[in-house]
Order: structure tokens, then C-alpha cells, then sequence
């Protein structure tokens, strides 16, 4: 049996691990850990019967106020010996229902490889994704990539905005929440997400 939880500072180095092992877009642990401090509802991870990290979802919320209240997934990966069981289905869901609930997102974004069809299809066909554009030469080696967009929530009327949705714990976007705009400096200093594999 596998469970999907919300991951935790201790779960950090083994979601680096399993990146490493399913991915080539790798990130520093500060990177992981600003997610953890950001936005720790939106990281997920699949543990096994002995305890071992086998695929997780690393989240983000997206801070530019130009910009409607989204999300964005940062990285999402299953171990090989634990594909095609639902794991990334599940982590993705857990991942997009925080999203909504907690932070109030009207969508969330990702970016995937032109030749991953594998997770081309689970975002297309399990998860209901959309291409919203093409960019070109996206990644380090020069493959295009998917900008995909899902989303969450029907836009609400204006004079029924529920403002609530932006005060909690998880305020969203940077108008709504000055403290996690703090956030958003360092990584548009060294541009983590540039290049991100999702
Ligand atoms: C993409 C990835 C996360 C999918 O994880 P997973 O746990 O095996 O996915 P699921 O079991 O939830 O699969 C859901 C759907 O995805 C699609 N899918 C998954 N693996 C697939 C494959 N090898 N070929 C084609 N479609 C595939 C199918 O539509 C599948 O639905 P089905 O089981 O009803 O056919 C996993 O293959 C992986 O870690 N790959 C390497 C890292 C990576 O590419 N991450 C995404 C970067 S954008």
C-alpha cells in the first residue's frame, strides 16, 4: 500500500532523491525548502508500507498581481517501480484541491516536454488539461515545451467575490498577502522556476 500525505521538512531530501532519479530539471534544497516555507500545503508525497518516498508533487502558487489568483506545479514525479498505480493522479489531485481550498486559485499552470507522453496524457486525458501556449526551446537542451493550464474554479461575479477565500493562512497573490510577496524575491533572483521541468 501507498499513502499520499502532505509532505513535511523531514520528507525534503527524499523528494530531491526521487527527482534525481525521474528527472533531469534538478533544483538546490533551498529551492525545495522555499516551496516547504512558502506554500507547504502544496507538496505532496507517496510513501510506501516501509516508509520510502516513491513519487511526490512539489507546488507552487504564482505571486504576480498582473495576473488572475493560479497555481503552478513546479515538479511531479513517481518512482519507476511505482507507475501506473495512480500515484501521480492522486498527488496531482491533492496538490489542485489545496490550490482551491486553501489559496483560492482560479487555475493552476504547468509546464511538460512536446515528447513526455506519458505525462502528456495524464494531464490531458486523467487530469483534464489544457495547451494554453507553445514555448519554444523551454528547456536546458533545447525541447519545447507545453505551457498547460487547468481550471479549478468558475470565475465568481465581481459583487459575489468571496474574499475570504485569500484571508487565510494562504493568501495568495501578492496584493492579497504582503508576506508571501516576500517570498518571491529570491526566487526571481536566481529564476528557480526557469527551466522547470513541469
Ligand atoms: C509522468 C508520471 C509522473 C506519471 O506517474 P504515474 O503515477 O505512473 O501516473 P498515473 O498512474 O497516475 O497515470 C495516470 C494516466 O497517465 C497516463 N500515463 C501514465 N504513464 C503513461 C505511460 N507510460 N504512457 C502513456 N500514458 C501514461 C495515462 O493516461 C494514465 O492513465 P491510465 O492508467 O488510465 O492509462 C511518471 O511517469 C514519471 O514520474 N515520469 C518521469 C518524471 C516526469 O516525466 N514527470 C512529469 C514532468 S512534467
Amino acid at each position: 500500500m501507498v499513502c499520499i500525505r502532505q509532505a513535511t521538512i523531514d520528507d525534503l531530501l527524499a523528494m530531491q532523491a526521487c527527482n534525481l532519479m525521474c528527472l533531469p530539471e534538478n533544483y538546490q534544497m533551498k529551492y525545495y525548502l522555499y516551496h516547504m516555507l512558502s506554500w507547504p500545503q502544496l507538496l505532496f508525497v507517496a510513501e510506501d508500507y516501509g516508509g520510502r518516498i516513491v513519487g511526490y508533487v512539489l507546488a507552487k502558487m504564482e505571486e504576480d498581481p498582473s495576473e488572475p489568483c493560479h497555481g503552478h506545479i513546479t515538479s511531479l514525479a513517481v518512482l519507476r517501480s511505482h507507475r501506473k498505480l495512480g500515484l501521480a493522479t492522486k498527488l496531482m489531485s491533492a496538490a489542485q484541491a489545496a490550490m482551491d481550498q486553501v489559496f483560492g486559485a482560479e487555475y493552476v499552470s504547468l509546464h511538460v516536454r512536446r515528447s513526455n507522453r506519458a505525462a502528456f496524457n495524464l494531464y490531458t486525458s486523467t487530469l483534464g488539461y489544457q495547451i494554453h501556449d507553445i514555448e519554444a526551446k523551454y528547456y536546458a537542451d533545447g525541447e519545447d515545451a507545453f505551457d498547460m493550464r487547468k481550471p479549478l474554479r468558475q470565475p465568481q461575479p465581481k459583487k459575489h467575490h468571496h474574499h475570504h477565500h485569500h484571508h487565510g493562512p494562504g493568501g495568495c497573490c501578492s496584493h492579497d498577502a504582503p508576506a508571501a510577496a516576500a517570498g518571491s524575491s529570491p526566487q526571481s533572483s536566481n529564476s528557480p522556476d526557469k527551466k522547470a521541468n513541469t
